[in-house]
């Protein structure tokens, strides 16, 4: 006899993990449920169907052996923060950008831009699998600027993404389909969603090294070394400006080496570029590093973020771009792009690619976009200066804290290890991650002096 699927499916799935005589009667009294179910009081078997399905559910569960996952570390941080009753609290865990007072920010040009959206009543229709023509073209352009030699030979494949990690995604499924017996490179430290990405699309990773904890600065010598030692045709990940979670980014001349190496050993450059204008304050400056790597003619990847420079955290706006020697391969790479892309999610959300498009298609925008991102920047610039003014006043040990100044974006790598950096939350109350890293955003003028005395209590009285 036929039944209704979801009866059956409660019955059946809460029954199969019981032995032989219990599943008999627990059968028979799920039928007996199911028959009063049809039968004339309604109301209450339909209620005493439901407790038991829903009992004999949760005793017998398929997902028992599904362990707790961990928390997020830099997720979590929040959540500990939040909890955190004392008033000199500080939350400098996650990359977000905030106000002098602390506060989120939406950038007035975005708001700009919704109402001209608001009036204008476009449709919610599907895009297509590659995202809002106007927007992949206008990512592109602010990539590479829109003379560039890869833009007019329309060599760039371009396909809108879930934001950075979207994109990121999207160009690890490419490389596990396509360089199956490749790996890639990854900083060490790197962001600590990098390796999870690479795990999940199953594709091998090995780190090198990039954070010297002698000099808080660039081991430059350990990170062309094991690039060098890769198998040849690796991914090597590097990140475009700001690097997260250290700050520390290779000066013009490194940079310059590195994209030797990188050419001799024939790998395949793959961009990370989350923080493009929000660095220095300049698109064009915080994009030089991924353009130097395009003029010299190499195939590249390149992921692309509007989360922070544009504030669009929540829209999931980015793009995933793949420089290629013709447009013809170009053509080729971004149908692939695509047919990865569609069963993953279909095709991507509207909104925040039609602020991108609209900001960049607008000379007066444009313009006010320029300065909002410039004032951003240099609000973390200002904050870092004075910490930095605050650590050297107030720590008499003579010890050099310049580094502080030489890292970029908004974050700086301190120097602390887990142990001070323990000590800076629950002494402190200054929430942070445990590798020592701090968020420049989250900090206002009028917190510097205690951060400052937090980070030299740690330094100095922790070991
Ligand atoms: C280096 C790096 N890449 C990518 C991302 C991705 O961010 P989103 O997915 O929000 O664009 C981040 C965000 O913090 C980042 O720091």
């Amino acid at each position: 006899m036929a039944s209704s699927p979801i009866l059956s499916l409660a019955s059946s799935t809460a029954s199969s993990a019981l032995p032989c005589r219990r599943r008999f009667l627990h059968n028979l009294k799920a039928t007996s449920n199911q028959m009063t179910f049809l039968g004339n009081d309604h109301i209450n078997s339909k209620q005493s169907f439901f407790r038991t399905s829903m009992s004999v559910a949760v005793e017998n569960s398929k997902f028992t052996d599904i362990t707790m996952a961990p928390p997020d570390p830099i997720l979590g941080v929040s959540e500990a923060f939040r909890a955190d009753t004392n008033e000199m609290k500080l939350n400098l865990g996650v990359g977000a950008y905030r106000t002098e007072d602390l506060q989120p920010y939406v950038l007035n040009v975005v708001k700009k831009a919704e109402t001209l959206m608001l009036e204008w009543a476009e449709n919610k229709e599907y895009l297509p699998i590659e995202g809002l023509a106007a927007f992949n073209k206008a990512t592109a352009e602010l990539l590479f600027g829109t003379e560039n030699p890869v833009i007019l030979q329309q060599r760039v494949a371009t396909v809108q993404g879930l934001s950075g990690t979207g994109s990121l995604r999207l160009a690890a499924a490419l490389i596990e389909r396509y360089f199956p017996s490749s790996k890639v490179l990854i900083s060490s430290p790197t962001w600590g969603n990098h390796k999870n990405i690479f795990n999940d699309a199953r594709v091998p990773w090995s780190e090198y090294r990039y954070y010297d904890p002698k000099t808080v600065g660039l081991d430059f010598d350990g990170m062309i070394s094991d690039i060098k030692a890769a198998p040849e045709g690796s991914f090597v990940l590097l990140h475009g400006c700001a690097h997260n979670p250290t700050g520390i980014d290779p000066t013009p001349e490194q940079w310059e080496i590195i994209a030797d190496v990188i050419q001799e050993k024939n790998h395949i450059p793959f961009f990370d570029v989350a923080y493009q204008g929000f660095a220095s304050g300049s698109l064009d400056k915080d994009a030089s590093s991924v353009r130097m790597f395009a003029a010299r003619g190499l195939e590249l990847l390149i992921a692309q973020s509007y989360s922070k420079n544009l504030g669009l955290y929540a829209e999931r706006i980015g793009a995933i771009n793949v420089v290629c020697s013709s447009s013809d391969v170009a053509h080729r790479v971004k149908s692939q792009l695509k047919r990865l892309a569609r069963p993953m999610y279909s095709n991507p959300p509207i909104h925040g690619a039609r602020i991108v498009a609209n900001i960049v298609g607008n000379s007066d925008l444009f313009s006010e976009w320029k300065e909002e991102m410039a004032s951003m920047a240099g609000r973390i610039k200002s904050v870092r200066k004075k910490l930095y003014d605050s650590l050297c006043a107030k720590d008499n040990s003579g010890k050099d804290w310049s580094f502080i100044l030489k890292q970029i974006g908004m974050f700086s790598f301190t120097g602390l290890n887990k142990a001070q950096s323990d000590n800076m939350t629950n002494k402190w109350h200054v929430y942070m991650t445990k590798d020592g890293r701090i968020s420049l955003a989250g900090l206002s003028s009028a917190n510097c002096e205690y951060l400052a005395d937090a980070i030299i209590d740690s330094y100095h009285n922790v070991s």
